[in-house]
């Protein structure tokens, strides 16, 4: 027993492990946060990744990733154990033994065999190598990033794990192979200039592979593998983690050749998130590191709109925020070809305050005289809470936009409406923030959630979960059907039995899963009351649609007989029937409003 709780402590990183729940930034040697076992101002929770433990100063809460696990999700050591040992990759001794390490051992092979392959091949090929001339990239920068090139030969890789003994089938979880219908394997990246992915503790966990040339997918990422979990590994960090926290401040662009550019222009504390938008846990890690995120994104729409989003994600993760935007239809990439690494410096240095960003898109996109414009400003500035820079800017629009009337009454009147705006933000903030943590109180969407997070991914409640899965009906929304079809389609009746991860490997469909990755949120303790509570709430959830459907059609529709059967089966009266008169704690069910 005692060589599995090393084993597992050895392969999870406490830091990690809190760091999930609450943000950690380090100091000396300690990673510090606010105690989340008693109610705390000023950050006195210790963690140290070299002894393995944490520590509150105030409370004197104290342990390891063991009792972490049982105080925060509420379970006995058995328990914690099988989380921790699912988390760390670990068969616990009653199911298999010595062949864990080996498993770990094997994949580390693999992964490394197939990285030393792809960089031979590089050096093989002269379209590879042409191509990286051509993208400005030379031997040294090559070498730094460890870039290699998958041949276009159906089975270049496999049949050189192959000639190495190593299993396919390992190859196949690490994303690297497909099986054929007849058993046999061949590789996943083909043609493609190959970006080996590290963590940030220097594991290669994953690889991207660009095309040489035009065509779609432009890029193939490796999607969650055993080792991988792509929500929570950024591209880059490995290699600039030293001076992130040196400086506090990383740089969080969009591609993996936008962060090799801005390294190569001296900017070298640039990560990028994986062909995925920013997720909290991604912002939770940049927080450990550093204090500021300059957001550097292309500057198109779209690319706004992701600094958008990366920039409310990072601010809720605490992290302080700016946002350098390109010039439209460039990236960091092109502007370091095109005008140099000082135009990329300078860009970076010269990111917007989240204000000064949300005043600008205002002014790009509306009208001073349409009324969107003015309640859009009032609503950015009392975001802010850095009251000089209101006040300038108070002033600036003023100026700008009220020309020929009293500046002085325009300002008050602008002032007043920041005010009330700001109080009423506040009280809506406390409101949305009990002091206690409450029973959760779900809404459909966070109850979809919390079923297919259940079934999916949290062995425990997985058999209680899964008969709502394949139930008709409860998960309406394009998303959640689309989960429960794919499940119900790979699983059928019975569910599977294992790490969550390599299964979610095994489906093929890329977004969905995401989704599953996504649906992972450590707010919903685990109990099979609220599991039973969750159920019960969409199921009157489908009965009142049913009846919304029953009335709309009166009489015709193919549906209806269904529909009848079920609204009859469904006699009893549900406590939740009324939800939708008087939604049950809005929101406080989390914002999983994929599903
Ligand atoms: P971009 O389309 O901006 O590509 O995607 P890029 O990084 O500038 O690459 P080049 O310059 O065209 O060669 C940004 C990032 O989004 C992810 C990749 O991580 C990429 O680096 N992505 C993009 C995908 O995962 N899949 C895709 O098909 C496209
Ligand atoms: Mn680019």
């Amino acid at each position: 027993m005692s060589d599995e709780r090393d084993e597992i402590k050895a392969r999870i990183s406490i830091v990690d492990l809190v760091g999930q729940s609450i943000a950690l930034k380090r100091s000396g040697k300690y990673w510090k946060g606010l105690c989340p076992f008693h109610p705390d101002k000023n950050p006195s929770f210790d963690v140290s990744e070299t002894t393995g433990y944490y520590r509150c100063r105030a409370c004197g809460e104290n342990g390891d990733i063991f009792t972490w696990v049982m105080k925060t999700q509420n379970v006995e050591f058995p328990e914690a154990l099988k989380i921790l040992a699912e988390r760390a990759g670990v068969t616990l001794k009653r199911i298999g033994t010595r062949e864990d390490k080996s498993q770990r051992e094997v994949r580390k092979a693999i992964m490394e065999e197939a990285r030393a392959f792809f960089t031979a091949q590089l050096s093989q090929s002269e379209t590879a190598r042409a191509y990286l001339e051509k993208r400005g990239l030379d031997e040294a920068v090559a070498k730094t990033w460890e870039l290699g090139y998958a041949a276009d030969i159906d089975v270049a890789l496999t049949t050189h794990l192959k000639k190495k003994g190593l299993p396919l089938q390992e190859a196949k979880s690490l994303f690297l192979a497909e099986e054929d219908s007849s058993g046999g394997f061949f590789d996943k990246f083909r043609g493609r200039l190959m970006f080996p992915i590290r963590d940030e503790r220097g594991e290669l966990v994953a690889f991207g592979g660009r095309l040489l040339g035009d065509g779609v997918p432009k890029y193939i990422n490796s999607g969650d593998t055993p080792i991988f979990r792509k929500s929570r590994v950024l591209y880059g960090l490995y290699q600039s983690k030293d001076l992130v926290a040196k400086s506090g401040r990383a740089v969080l662009v969009e591609g993996y050749l936008d962060v090799i550019a801005c390294h190569c222009a001296g900017v070298k504390t640039a990560v990028a998130s994986l062909g995925t938008s920013l997720t909290e846990d991604h912002a939770k890690l940049l927080k450990r590191w550093a204090s500021e995120v300059v957001v550097f994104y292309d500057g198109d729409a779209a690319g706004k709109k992701a600094a958008e989003r990366a920039l409310s994600v990072l601010n809720e993760a605490g992290n302080r925020v700016r946002v350098a935007l390109l010039p439209t239809g460039q990236d960091p990439d092109t502007l370091l070809r095109s005008l140099g690494a000082d135009a990329v410096q300078k860009a970076v240095d010269q990111g917007l305050s989240p204000l000064e960003f949300r005043l600008a898109m205002l002014e790009a996109t509306l009208k001073p005289d349409q009324e969107d414009f003015w309640t859009g400003v009032v609503g950015a500035l009392a975001e802010c809470d850095a009251m000089p820079a209101v006040d300038a800017q108070v002033a600036r629009l003023v100026h700008k936009y009220h020309q020929g009337r009293s500046h002085e009454i325009e300002e008050a009147k602008l002032r007043a409406d920041v005010r009330r705006a700001r109080s009423s933000l506040h009280r809506d903030r406390r409101r949305a923030e009990p002091a206690v943590p409450r029973a959760f109180v779900p809404d459909p969407i966070s109850a979809r959630a919390y079923v297919v997070f259940h079934a999916v991914l949290h062995e425990p409640l997985r058999a209680e979960a899964w008969p709502a899965i394949l139930e008709e009906g409860l998960m309406d929304s394009e998303a959640a059907e689309q989960l429960a079809l794919a499940l119900r389609g790979k699983w059928g009746e019975k569910p599977p039995v294992g790490a969550a991860a390599s299964w979610i490997g095994g489906i093929e469909d890329e977004t969905l899963r995401e989704l599953f990755s996504r649906a992972e949120d450590p707010r919903y303790s685990a109990s099979s009351e609220s599991l039973a509570a969750c159920v019960s709430l969409l199921r009157s959830d489908r009965q009142r649609r049913d009846a919304e459907q029953l009335s709309a059609i009166k009489g015709e529709g193919a549906d209806l007989a269904a529909i009848a059967e079920r609204l009859k089966a469904a006699a009893v009266e549900n406590p939740f029937w009324h939800f939708d008169k008087d939604p049950p704690e809005k929101g406080s069910g989390g914002d999983a409003g994929f599903l």
